[in-house]
C-alpha cells in the first residue's frame, strides 16, 4: 500500500470511529456494539503504530497525553465568562420578564429557551479550523486555567468538529459534569480501595478536572453539555439560541436533550414544574433551570449588568445540601433492638423542608464520617429520602470534640448491648423487656400494612407503654374507653373510635398477622409467602428450619429468625393471648394435593439454553405442575424440553422416540397450565 493509501485508510477509520463516538456519547443512540467499536480502535492503533508519522493530533487514539503537567497555565478569556442572576420563585421570574419588556419597550411575548442548570464546572472550548485547540475553566470569569489535556480525554468532546461551516475560531461553552451512575461507581471503587470518597458528583467532576495527570482525568466518567457560544470569528451562527445549540449538535457537540423553546414566562413556569418533578429521575444532578431569551439580537440589545446578562436567569431549586451544626449524637432503639445513632441538628432548611434530625445508620458510619458533637456538618436531603449527614467540615471542628462511643447498656432499658463480629449493627438484648422495643413493636403491629389500626399514633403508644397500660401487643385489645379517656389528648370520641378500630382490626388475614408479629427479616412479601405455603399458623409455628426453607425466598437466615421467634415462650404466650382476644382470619385452602397435579408421575428433562427463563426457573415451573425433573434422558422420560444448541440429550430423545418440545412450545404449554412467568 502506498503512503497515500494508508493515509486514506487511517482517515476513513478515524471518521468511522468519530461517528460511532458521536452516536454513542452525543446522540445517546449507539450504532455498533462495544466490541465492534473496540475492534475498530484496535485496528486504528495497529496501523498507527506501523506508521507513527501518520498519527494526527485529532486521532481518537490521541485523547490521553503521555506526560503529567507540572502546573496549569492561565487562559485569558477574550469574551468574559459570565454568571447568572438567580430567581427563587415565580414572582422573581415575572419580574425578570417585566424588566425585559420594559427595556425593549415592547409588549410582544418573549420566546425563551429553557434548559436544566447542570451542577458541574463551567468550561470553555476553543476550536480553530474545527480543531480543538484549548480547554479552559471559568476561573474568575476573566482568567481561567488551561485544562486542554484534561478536556481532550472526555469522550463527548470532539477533538475535531464534525461536518462543515464552523467559524474559523469558535468558542463553545458548557458544563462538565459527572453523571450519577459514574459517580456512584467511582465512589464504590474508592471505598473498596480504602481511598477518600467524593461528597457529590460536582466535587468529583471538579476534582477530576483539577488533575495534572490527564490519565487520571481519563479514568473518570465525565461528560460535557454545551450551552452557549463565546468568541465567534470568521463565520456566523444562527440567530436563535436554540438553533445555535442544534447547530452545535450537528458539529458533534453534546447538548442537553431537555432543552425546549417556549413562548411567554408562564410557559417557563410549566417547564420548571415538569423538570422539578423529573429531577430525581435524571441521570445527572441539576440545581435549577436556566431561562434565556431565545433571539440573539434581543440578547444583544439587552446586554449585561455587572457580571450577569439581562437576558438570562436561573431559577434555583431548593438546595439539597446545607451546612449546620451537629448538636449531639443520640442513640435510638428500634423494634428489633437495633441501636441507631441519630444526629440532632441545629434546624436547617434543606431540600424544601426544615430538618433537625438525620440518621447516622450505625457506628461504622459514624466512624467513617468521624462525626463528633459540636461539628459543623453537611446535610443532604434529596427527593423524599431521609436526611443524611454527608460530610463533616473538619476545618470547623471545635477543640476538644470527642468521638462518641456506643453506650455499654441500652439507653432505654439498661440491658446489655451486643455487637457481633460480622454485624455492623449493635443491638439491645432486652427484647420486649425494653420499652423502646415494645413501643416499636406496637407501632409496627398497628401499622397500615400490618393490623391497620386507625388512631393509634406514636404519642399515644408512648403514653400507653409508659403508663404500663400496654405491655405486649395483646394488651391493646384489653383497652377500655375509660382507660383511654384519661390519657392526654384523648377525647371521648377518639377513645370510642380507637376501641372500635381495635375491634374491627381483629378480623385480618394470616399474611398480615404474620407480618405484624415483627419477626426479623420477615417483611410483607415473606409473610405472604409463609401464609400461602403453610396455610395455618399452627403449621408455621411447628415448622423446622428445613421446612421453612422450602417456602419461596426463605433462606437459612430468615428461617433461623422465624424458628427462633416461635421457640421463645413469651412470643408464643403473646400469640395465644391475641387469639384468645378473638383475632381471626379466613382459612386458606390447601393447594391441590400433588397427586392431582397435571404432571404428577411424569419425569421431564431440560436441555440447551432457554431465552425467556433460566433452566432452574423452567425446572421450578415443571415441579410446580407436579413433574419430576431429571438430568438425563431415558425411555421413561415423558418429555424433553430442548432449548438452543441442544446436543446429545436431544439426539438420544429422538432415537428413543421421547416427545420433544422447543422453547416456544414449552412456553405455550406453561401458559396453558396457568403458569405466570415472573
Ligand atoms: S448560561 C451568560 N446555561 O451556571 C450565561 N449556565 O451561574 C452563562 N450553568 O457558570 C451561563 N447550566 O456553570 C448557562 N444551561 C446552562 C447552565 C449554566 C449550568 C452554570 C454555569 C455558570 C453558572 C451561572
Amino acid at each position: 500500500m502506498s503512503i497515500e493509501e494508508v493515509s486514506q485508510q487511517l482517515e476513513a477509520l478515524r471518521t468511522t470511529i468519530n461517528q460511532h463516538n458521536y452516536r454513542y456519547y452525543v446522540l445517546d443512540d449507539p450504532a455498533v456494539s462495544d466490541s465492534e467499536y473496540d475492534r475498530l480502535m484496535q485496528e486504528l492503533r495497529a496501523v498507527e503504530s506501523q506508521y507513527p508519522e501518520l498519527v494526527s493530533v485529532d486521532s481518537p487514539t490521541q485523547r490521553v497525553g503521555a506526560q503529567p503537567l507540572a502546573k496549569f497555565g492561565q487562559v485569558r478569556h477574550e469574551v468574559p465568562m459570565l454568571s447568572l442572576d438567580n430567581a427563587f420563585n415565580q414572582d422573581d421570574l415575572q419580574d425578570f420578564d417585566r424588566r425585559i419588556h420594559d427595556r425593549l419597550k415592547s409588549d410582544v411575548t418573549i420566546e425563551y429557551a429553557c434548559e436544566p442548570k447542570l451542577d458541574g464546572i463551567a468550561v470553555s472550548l476553543l476550536y480553530e479550523g474545527g480543531m480543538l485547540v484549548r480547554g479552559a475553566t471559568r476561573g474568575d470569569g476573566q482568567t481561567g486555567e488551561d485544562i486542554t489535556l484534561n478536556v481532550r480525554t472526555i469522550p463527548s468532546i470532539p477533538l475535531k468538529l464534525l461536518g462543515s461551516g464552523w467559524p474559523t475560531r469558535l468558542e463553545v461553552r458548557g458544563e462538565i459534569y459527572m453523571p450519577r451512575a459514574g459517580f456512584a461507581a467511582l465512589n464504590e471503587k474508592a471505598m473498596k480501595a480504602g481511598e477518600k470518597t467524593f461528597v457529590n458528583p460536582r466535587n468529583a467532576a471538579a476534582g477530576s478536572l483539577r488533575q495534572l495527570d490527564p490519565r487520571i482525568t481519563n479514568s473518570r466518567p465525565l461528560e460535557m453539555c454545551c450551552y452557549s457560544a463565546g468568541l465567534v470569528d470568521g463565520g456566523t451562527l444562527p440567530e436563535k439560541h436554540g438553533d445555535v445549540l442544534t447547530q452545535f449538535q450537528g458539529w458533534g457537540l453534546k447538548i442537553n436533550p431537555e432543552m425546549r423553546i417556549v413562548t411567554g414566562i408562564e410557559a417557563c413556569a410549566d417547564y420548571y414544574e415538569n423538570l422539578a418533578a423529573k429531577r430525581d429521575s435524571l441521570s445527572y444532578d441539576i440545581d435549577g433551570i436556566v431561562f434565556k431569551v431565545n433571539d440573539l439580537k434581543l440578547q444583544q440589545q439587552l446586554g449585561f449588568v455587572a457580571r450577569a446578562p439581562r437576558w438570562a436567569i436561573a431559577r434555583k431549586f431548593p438546595a439539597q445540601e446545607e451546612m449546620t451544626v451537629l448538636k449531639s449524637i443520640e442513640f435510638q432503639v428500634g423494634r428489633t433492638g437495633a441501636i441507631t445513632p441519630v444526629a440532632r441538628l441545629e434546624p436547617v432548611f434543606v431540600g424544601g423542608v426544615t430538618v433537625s434530625n438525620a440518621t447516622l445508620h450505625n457506628m461504622d458510619e459514624v466512624e467513617r464520617l468521624d462525626a463528633r458533637a459540636g461539628d459543623t456538618v453537611i446535610i443532604r436531603r434529596a427527593g423524599d429520602v431521609i436526611p443524611q449527614v454527608v460530610k463533616v467540615v473538619l476545618e470547623k471542628r471545635l477543640e476538644g470534640a470527642l468521638p462518641p462511643s456506643l453506650p455499654e447498656a441500652c439507653p432505654v432499658c439498661g440491658s446489655d448491648i451486643e455487637r457481633s463480629e460480622e454485624e455492623t449493627v449493635a443491638r439491645c438484648t432486652g427484647g420486649l423487656f425494653c420499652s423502646a422495643q415494645r413501643k416499636e413493636a406496637i407501632r409496627h403491629f398497628s401499622s397500615r400494612k400490618a393490623m391497620d389500626i386507625d388512631g393509634l399514633g406514636e404519642k399515644l403508644i408512648e403514653q400507653l407503654v409508659d403508663k404500663e397500660l400496654v405491655n405486649t401487643i395483646a394488651d391493646l385489645f384489653r383497652l377500655t374507653e375509660e382507660q383511654l379517656i384519661r390519657l392526654e389528648r384523648m377525647g371521648a370520641k377518639s377513645a370510642a373510635n380507637l376501641v372500635a378500630a381495635l375491634k374491627a382490626s381483629k378480623t385480618t388475614t394470616l399474611a398480615r398477622f404474620i407480618y405484624s408479629l415483627g419477626i426479623r427479616e420477615v417483611g410483607e412479601a415473606t409473610a405472604a409467602t409463609l401464609a400461602s405455603h403453610f396455610c395455618t399458623l399452627e403449621a408455621l409455628e411447628a415448622a423446622t428450619q428445613e421446612e421453612l426453607q422450602a417456602a419461596d425466598d426463605v433462606g437459612p437466615i430468615v428461617a433461623q429468625h422465624i424458628a427462633m421467634f416461635f421457640q421463645q415462650a413469651h412470643n408464643r404466650e403473646v400469640i395465644e393471648a391475641l387469639l384468645a382476644q378473638g383475632l381471626n382470619w379466613p382459612a386458606i385452602e390447601k393447594p391441590v394435593e400433588s397427586d392431582e397435579l397435571p404432571l404428577t408421575g411424569q419425569t421431564w428433562v431440560l436441555t440447551g439454553a432457554l431465552t425467556a427463563m433460566t433452566r432452574d426457573e423452567g425446572k421450578a415451573y415443571l415441579q410446580a405442575l407436579g413433574a419430576k425433573v431429571a438430568g438425563s434422558v431415558s425411555a421413561k422420560t415423558a418429555t424433553l424440553v430442548a432449548g438452543e444448541k441442544a446436543g446429545s440429550k436431544l439426539s438420544k430423545a429422538q432415537s428413543l422416540g421421547v416427545s420433544v418440545m422447543d422453547e416456544e412450545a414449552f412456553m405455550a404449554f406453561l401458559q396453558e397450565h396457568g403458569i405466570v412467568m415472573s
